[in-house]
């Protein structure tokens, strides 16, 4: 049916799969979306190498000076095609009320018509290519498989590094008919005969859509991030979430980490923070010096899948494979560990690029190059950015690097079981109100502190930054379902343990009234790690705040560190009349809730109020 197409030395155009489900899906779809071509992806070197060279020619992408940036590539995305679209985001479950009210949700039949007339012919003069990817070690027992078809090859590589993809995976989907994830993605700027291409296709019009019942996704018009390589946040959270949810497990915005103390006893931590908000700089963090012997190991930065192991104690596997990271801000400074990950095998996106083919971003380095092109392309200096405030690089500039390149990486970070979890962290941005740390009562209180948490908004989305929003678990756009019933999800889980992970919750971000950080962050954080380390061991003393237990100056560890005790207690304040504002923001969630919210957050709330 399609025409021989020969990359690499092989017809890519054969399936690499017997699975007939599978390739009579794909038919289907190449007749919808009518591409010139169909490659069905193995994953290998050679395809990669072809598919780079392609793309330089093509100008999506520019190859990076190759002796300072082995293997890294460089791209510019559409100017309106840079982040996440929330609000283009949609959960089509069959019920309005199964999708709950911060999820946009249209009738799925209507979407289905509404999708099946935007992908017609939507892959016109491109190549459909056939991805399939496994979240989580090939075969492992957490794992599940989808396939993308996309005609983005940036995409293709891109998902390359985030996922195991390639021939192993289809030999797993062919070892026992495996239920896929179908997930359907185009550009959505078909080319008539001789049209020539742009750099970086997309359309205006853009579509991120689930079909939670079915586990399907279909998404239109971006190439950017979460919103095209769709084993993120699509697969992994939203559709995941409501996989978890019917089999018992969770499906989190979480970082993991594993962290090593001078005995060489482990300690796991996952943590749930917003967009743009720290995981992969906590993820990465390196101990300051004077923590002799003490060692933070990497698991994953972004997402966590965490199921009830046969112990009774929670165990979490990375899905992913590599780091969509944020670049600004990224510096040897900051995050060393990220700085010697993103040195080779990395595909930057919207950064700047310098004279000699390397990239460049705000914060990467003290000086500023004299000059560079910033991420539009059109030339950027230090005097530039002063006199209109120009920025080099996009806030949302990422680079795409393999995990195993991780200096820190877990030896223990593909275990197909997972890790054993003994603590739980939520975090947001918040310039005020909330302490450095504090740890909840019990579990309960602690689906509460999660629950309610609220974070600044940052450039990951699409919309306005800066402002507090209620983000529940940081989840609140990855949801794939009623945050009512997730909120109950999560108090259900604890009947499924015999050991519950402490809960804790921690803000990097408190300010003084001069608008400056209150708390150095990054490095430094591992204080407050070991004090949440030596609580989920019963080791480190607590004061019952109304909030939950807090430490003393004394019980952190402030070994090669001058920090004054007022700076600390300012971090730590704790204001009746913030807290009197908060808890009202929290009630505005609850109202959006009320009909599924589960009656353990009113009590948590009113008991809050009673200790206020
Ligand atoms: P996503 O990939 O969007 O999910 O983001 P993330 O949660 O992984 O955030 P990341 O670690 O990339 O950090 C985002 C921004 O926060 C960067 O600009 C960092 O420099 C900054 N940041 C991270 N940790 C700290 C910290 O401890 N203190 C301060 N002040 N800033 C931090
Ligand atoms: C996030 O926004 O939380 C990200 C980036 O990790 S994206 O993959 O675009 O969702
Ligand atoms: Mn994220």
């Amino acid at each position: 049916m399609t025409k021989p197409n020969i990359v690499a030395g092989r017809d890519v155009s054969l399936p690499l799969c017997q699975n007939t489900h599978l390739i009579r899906w794909v038919e289907k779809m190449a007749q919808l979306a009518k591409p010139d071509s169909i490659h069905w992806v193995d994953g290998s070197e050679a395809e990669r190498d072809a598919l780079y060279e392609q793309m330089v020619a093509a100008g999506t992408l520019i190859r990076l000076n190759q002796e300072k940036w082995p293997g890294c590539y460089y791209a510019r995305s559409d100017a309106g095609d840079v982040a996440r679209v929330e609000d283009r985001t949609f959960i089509c479950s069959l019920s309005r009320d199964a999708a709950g009210p911060t999820n946009n949700w249209v009738e799925p039949f209507q979407m289905r018509r509404k999708l099946k007339s935007l992908f017609s012919g939507a892959m016109r003069g491109r190549t459909m290519y056939v991805l399939p990817f496994s979240m989580g070690p090939v075969g492992g027992p957490m794992s599940r498989i989808g396939v993308q078809l996309t005609d983005s090859p940036y995409v293709v590589v891109n998902m390359r590094i985030m996922a195991r993809i390639g021939a192993a995976v289809f030999k797993e989907i062919d070892k026992d008919e495996k239920r896929v994830v179908p997930c359907m993605h185009t550009v959505g700027m078909p080319l008539a005969p001789g049209q020539k291409d742009v750099p970086w296709p997309c359309n205006e019009e853009k579509y991120i859509v689930h079909f939670p019942e079915s586990r399907e996704i279909w998404s239109y018009g971006s190439g950017y991030g979460g919103n095209a390589l769709l084993g993120k946040k699509c697969f992994a959270l939203r559709i995941a979430s409501n996989i978890a949810r019917d089999e018992g497990w969770m499906a989190e915005h979480m970082l993991i980490v594993g962290v090593e103390d001078p005995q060489g006893e482990k300690t796991y931590i996952a943590a749930a923070f917003p967009s743009a908000c720290g995981k992969t700089n906590l993820a990465m963090l390196i101990p300051p010096r004077t923590f002799d012997g003490w060692k933070v190991w990497t698991v994953g930065d972004d997402i966590a899948w965490i199921k009830p192991g046969p112990g009774g104690r929670l165990h979490a596997i990375n899905p992913e494979a590599g780091f969509f990271g944020v670049a600004p801000g990224t510096s040897a400074a900051t995050n060393p560990n990220a700085m010697a990950t993103l040195a080779r095998n990395t595909i930057f996106t919207n950064t700047a690029l310098t004279p000699d083919g390397g990239v460049w971003w705000e914060g990467m380095t003290k000086e500023p190059p004299a000059e560079c092109l910033d991420w539009r392309g059109r030339r950027w200096t230090p005097e530039i950015a002063r006199e209109t405030g120009a920025r080099a690089s996009h806030p949302n500039a990422r680079f795409t690097s393999p995990a195993s390149q991780c200096p820190s990486i877990d030896p223990d970070w593909e275990k197909p079981e997972g890790v054993p979890i003994s603590a739980i962290v939520f975090g947001g941005r918040r310039a005020a109100t909330m302490p450095l740390v504090f740890q909840a009562f019990n579990w309960t209180s602690g689906v509460y502190i999660g629950a309610t948490m609220g974070s600044e908004t940052t450039a990951a989305a699409g919309g306005q930054v800066g402002t507090v929003r209620r983000d529940p678990m940081a989840m609140l756009p990855f949801c794939g379902y009623h945050l009512g019933d997730y909120l109950r999800h999560w108090l259900k889980m604890q009947r499924s343990l015999r050991e519950t992970p402490r809960i804790f919750h921690v803000n990097w971000f408190r300010k003084d009234d001069a608008g400056r950080f209150l708390w150095p962050g990054f490095g430094e954080n591992m204080r407050i790690l070991k004090w949440i380390v030596d609580r989920a061991r019963g080791r480190a003393l607590a004061n019952e705040s109304p909030i939950g237990w807090t430490p003393s100056y004394e019980s952190i560890d402030w070994r090669g560190l001058d920090f004054p005790r007022e700076t600390f207690e300012e971090l730590q304040r704790f204001d009746r009349h913030a807290w009197r504002a908060e808890i009202i923001g929290h009630e505005e969630l609850f109202i959006d809730l009320h009909d599924h919210l589960p009656p353990e957050m009113i009590y948590e709330r009113e008991l809050l109020i009673c200790r206020l």
